[in-house]
């Protein structure tokens, strides 16, 4: 008969479709922790006996045991980690279960413990951050004197060091926490008590079960508290900027272990390789955190159309926030812990001659050399041809002849092209170059000591790291530029 499918088919897809335990089953700790302060909160009020509080208590206690070894069976006829506990309670503890729901319902508890997730992943994620901050600064600081060419157009342009050019994800990154940081101060109200939509007519105590959940405050109004999800879009906005970073920086760190750059390269564990080509040293693990950011994007597009034009208040709709913000939290989990350790195995090489940038305010001072404006940049010019005789094609001799550098180690193997030789480049300079060549070094120590100077206080736990920014032009006087007509 049509009539016995009808009735039995559509509960299987109502079941199938309104199942969320596979997904939610995340939010045990804080679902536990929501109960607990609940049903401490309706026993003081004298909403319920202390001893079914003690009870309940027990029981929660008796589930958290059996989730932690692994025991605790999660059911799909009780649909979500809600229902499952209470399930189970009732289970383990029989009648005192029920008194648990009083004056409350899965609207809010669902608010509650959804935002205390993604308050503890903003935590995370800030902590994340700093701790790639802090490799990101150490090895700046390592590289404070090791020049690069930095890139407009990805065409070398202008001299940088390794250390200042590090430095601009440090200050990305220090931003990306900073927005974790807000979206968890807004996001830091309860919404328990607001129960499914109205309130409860039950004496609760919102201030005393907010403040044992480290929340600032309740929320205001109940109909908001069960029916936003702007905070999970806040942190999702914040985690779409922070992978829009990485992917840059991990698309660096590609470009550079190509042999074409040959900046970087990482150890045998961090990459993989290929048995037909065994040239190939892929960095896999950089190109996959660049890739992460589609999903972490994509998490906020999926979340804000979900939440689009949804009526006041609770719709099961919102249902569907968590998977986005599972999925794009631990995507980003895995891409900052991944960059970071990347980052703290990176061994560079951006010193290669053939890579020397030009300084433009140097070549306009030999094509104008008498122009005031070239006047800094005319003692600059003065200190390199005092000392060398530069050729066009980017070999740098002393006046005896001596090749002290070139772009050509495979015809002139005189040094290597290595961070060490660059060093020993840069210490030859110095004495030879003269008042000129101390009093720019100066200027520039003092751009370096102001600017460490902020970073350290910025950034609490990233002291002791001295550096390094704002010195674009720190290495000028290593450029071979166009000799004179
Ligand atoms: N599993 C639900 C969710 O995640 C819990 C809230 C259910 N509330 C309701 N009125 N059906 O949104």
């Amino acid at each position: 008969m049509w009539g016995g499918r009808f009735s039995s088919r559509p509960a299987e897809i109502m079941q199938a479709i309104n199942v969320s335990i596979g997904v939610d089953q995340r939010l045990w700790a804080q679902d536990l922790a929501g109960s607990r302060a609940h049903c401490r909160m309706l026993a003081k009020q004298g909403v319920i006996q202390q001893a079914d509080a003690d009870a309940i208590l027990g029981g929660l206690d008796a589930v958290e045991a059996e989730i932690l070894d692994g025991t605790f069976p999660f059911r799909e006829q009780f649909e979500d980690i809600h229902m499952n506990v209470e399930a189970r309670l009732n289970e383990l503890i029989g009648e005192p279960s029920g008194r648990l729901h009083t004056a409350r319902s899965r609207n809010d508890q669902v608010a509650l413990d959804f935002r205390l997730w993604v308050r503890d992943a903003c935590d995370r994620s800030v902590a994340q951050l700093k701790a790639l901050q802090s490799a990101l600064l150490s090895r700046a600081e390592q590289h404070a004197g090791d020049l690069m060419p930095g890139f407009t157009h990805l065409q070398t342009a202008q001299p940088v060091t390794l250390g200042h050019h590090l430095m601009a994800y440090v200050e990305m990154f220090g931003r990306d926490a900073g927005r974790f940081a807000d979206a968890r101060s807004r996001m830091n109200e309860s919404p328990l008590g607001a129960a499914a939509l109205a309130g409860s007519p039950f004496p609760i105590d919102r201030h005393m079960t907010a403040a044992e959940l480290g929340f600032d405050r309740p929320m205001a109004n109940s109909l908001d508290a069960v029916s936003d999800r702007d905070f999970a879009l806040e942190s999702l906005a914040a985690a779409s900027i922070t992978a829009g970073h990485l992917s840059r920086l991990a698309e660096e760190i590609v470009v550079w272990m190509t042999p074409m750059f040959g900046f970087a390269t990482l150890p045998d564990d961090l990459t993989t390789g290929s048995s037909i080509m065994p040239q190939k040293r892929n960095p896999d693990a950089a190109e996959l955190v660049r890739a992460k950011t589609g999903r972490i994007m994509g998490s906020l597009v999926a979340l804000s159309t979900v939440m689009k034009g949804l009526p006041l208040a609770y719709s099961k709709d919102m249902q569907e926030d968590k998977p986005p913000v599972f999925e794009a939290f631990d995507a980003l989990d895995l891409a900052l812990n991944a960059i970071e350790i990347i980052d703290r195995n990176l061994y560079e090489r951006t010193c290669d001659v053939r890579w020397w940038a030009t300084d433009s305010a140097v070549v306009d001072c030999v094509a104008q050399p008498d122009a005031a404006k070239a006047d800094h940049a005319g003692r600059r010019l003065k200190v390199i041809l005092d000392a060398y005789t530069v050729y066009l094609d980017l070999w740098i001799c002393d006046r005896a002849g001596t090749i002290v550098a070139n772009g050509r180690p495979d015809r002139y193997p005189v040094r290597g092209q290595s961070a060490r030789e660059m060093a020993w480049f840069r210490d030859a300079l110095a004495t030879k170059s003269g008042d000129d060549f101390a009093v720019v070094e100066d200027e520039d120590q003092r751009r370096v000591a102001d600017r460490a100077e902020t970073v350290r206080d910025d950034q609490d736990g990233l002291a002791n790291h001295q550096l390094l920014q704002g010195l674009p032009l720190l290495a000028p006087h290593f450029f071979p530029v166009p000799a004179k007509p």
